[in-house]
């Protein structure tokens, strides 16, 4: 029998601070009428200076072991576009910081498709027999590479971690990871990009501009190339996984824009009310945006054991991805 990899724990933790649409229209050139129609956001979670991506991913991973009944893990993958530092990774230092001593751990960098990358990385090592419990977390704060003068990124993105575990099992048992489709393409490298920071800009010596520091995204080609790929990725994993559309009992897409969700739904043939929605709440929380997803759908009830579940997601880089699985029996403490 052919081992599988079963989602067996979820976790999720956004930072206390909350950031409403009213407050950032006090500061920026913008208004919570603006937001909340173009987006679908009404506030999102920032951290406080001092707090950084490991201290999210280190709070939502000891929630997804707690939740899963692990005492451990052997290998952590955690995808995040804002490491705490460009060198090393920081899955390290959260495997530690967890207790998780001598585990693998590498970072995963596949900007708002992380999660799925990493889901796919973590999988994989379950399947060939490489680890026998995986911490995947996605985790992001996304807050500190936003120039805070910037009206089209601030009001977007927020902050925050979600983590799975994983365990071996059966293909057919509810939790198993069924497929999982991922893609990329290079050319779009320059819709979402930190031009600095980077050996690019170190090898062509200077010292980069502050703007060069800050992220920036070409929101209008981003948006169309995201509906078409994260439909176009959908429907590759249906087809492996020999589901129809119809059979599809909940969509959890990544948190981009409610309109982008939407227009998958639409794309698919999806009954728009099949997503689970968490953007409200947290904004676009790129690689934390899926796993925080599942762990407000199953606190809201949208969520339940036995739903069919479809994930896609689209990001930098450009990546996209889609997998499918059955919502195994979880609780959340
Ligand atoms: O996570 C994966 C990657 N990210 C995404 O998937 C995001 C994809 N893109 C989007 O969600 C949308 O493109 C945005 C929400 C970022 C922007 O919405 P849009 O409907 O595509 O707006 P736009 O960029 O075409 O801008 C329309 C207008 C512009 O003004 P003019 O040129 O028509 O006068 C913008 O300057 O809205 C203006 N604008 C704003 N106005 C008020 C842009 N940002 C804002 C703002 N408040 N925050």
């Amino acid at each position: 029998m052919t081992r599988a990899a079963v989602i067996a724990g979820v976790g999720g933790f956004v930072p206390p601070r909350v950031v409403t649409n009213s407050e950032l229209a006090q500061r920026l050139e913008t208004s919570d009428a603006w937001i909340r129609t173009r987006t679908g956001i009404a506030q999102r979670h920032v951290v406080d200076p001092g707090t950084t991506t490991s201290d999210l991913a280190v709070e939502a991973g000891r929630r997804a072991l707690k939740n899963s009944g692990a005492d451990g893990a052997d290998l952590v993958v955690m995808a995040t576009t804002t490491p705490d530092r460009p060198c090393p990774a920081t899955a390290p230092t959260v495997a530690t910081r967890i207790g998780l001593s001598n585990a693998a751990a590498f970072d995963v960098a596949a900007v708002c498709s992380g999660f799925l990358y990493a889901l796919q990385a973590g999988a994989a090592a379950i399947t060939a027999g490489f680890a026998e419990r995986v911490l995947v977390i996605g985790a992001e704060t996304f807050s500190t590479l936003l120039n805070p003068e910037d009206r089209t990124t601030v009001p977007i993105f927020g902050d925050g971690a979600g983590a799975v575990v994983l365990r071996p099992g059966e293909r057919e048992e509810p939790g198993a990871i069924r497929d999982v489709h991922l893609g990329s393409d290079g050319g779009m490298a320059d819709l979402m990009t930190v031009r600095g920071g980077g050996a690019e800009q170190r090898s062509h010596g200077g010292v980069p501009s502050q703007d060069d520091q800050y992220f920036r995204m070409s929101g209008k080609a981003v948006f169309f190339a995201a509906v078409r790929r994260m439909t176009e990725s959908s429907r590759t994993v249906l087809a492996r996984t020999g589901w129809q559309v119809a059979d599809v009992d909940r969509l959890v897409a990544h948190q981009a824009n409610t309109r982008i969700i939407h227009a998958v739904a639409e794309q698919l043939g999806l009954p728009p009310d099949r997503a689970v929605m968490n953007i409200d709440r947290v904004g676009n929380t790129s690689a934390a945006s899926i796993p925080l997803a599942l762990v407000d759908g199953m606190a809201e009830g949208t969520l339940k054991a036995g739903d069919r579940v479809l994930f896609t997601a689209f990001g930098g880089g450009a990546t996209w991805g889609a997998a499918t699985l059955t919502w195994p029996d979880l609780s959340l403490t």
